[in-house]
């Protein structure tokens, strides 16, 4: 017991001294592994680890029924804003998005 305590304190110490990404692994970015940069590599779940940039974007969309003719030909679209394509929303990996969508449709089905 005291020996698996004494190995578990080794590899914390071990652990503490090296950068490690939030996988869990030691990966340092050199010429010979460019599989990993800064605190992330190839085998990290991009959607389930993020950097917290901080930074909160906010946007505010109208959805409506209107009459557009994208490829030159006249019809009824459903769009954000009264455009095809719909704004451009902007972030950065690790930005909180806040989008306030108001109905502006005739019919809620
Ligand atoms: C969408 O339209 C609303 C007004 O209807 C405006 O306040 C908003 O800034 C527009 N959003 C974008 C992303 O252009
Ligand atoms: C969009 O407009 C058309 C034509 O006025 C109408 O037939 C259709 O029900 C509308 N759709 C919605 C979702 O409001």
């Amino acid at each position: 017991m005291i020996l698996v305590t004494l190995i578990a304190c080794l590899l914390l110490t071990v652990g503490e001294a090296l950068p490690q990404n939030p996988s869990g692994r030691y990966c340092e970015h050199t010429a010979t592994s460019r599989n990993c940069w800064g605190e992330y590599d190839v085998d990290t779940d991009y959607s389930e680890v993020f950097p917290n940039t901080g930074v909160v974007r906010e946007y505010w969309l109208t959805a409506q029924n209107t009459t557009l003719a994208p490829d030159g030909y006249e019809r009824p679209m459903l769009v954000f804003n009264g455009t095809f394509p719909g704004p451009t929303i902007e972030a950065e990996w690790g930005d909180t998005l806040v989008i306030h969508v108001k109905n502006d449709m005739q019919h809620n089905g």
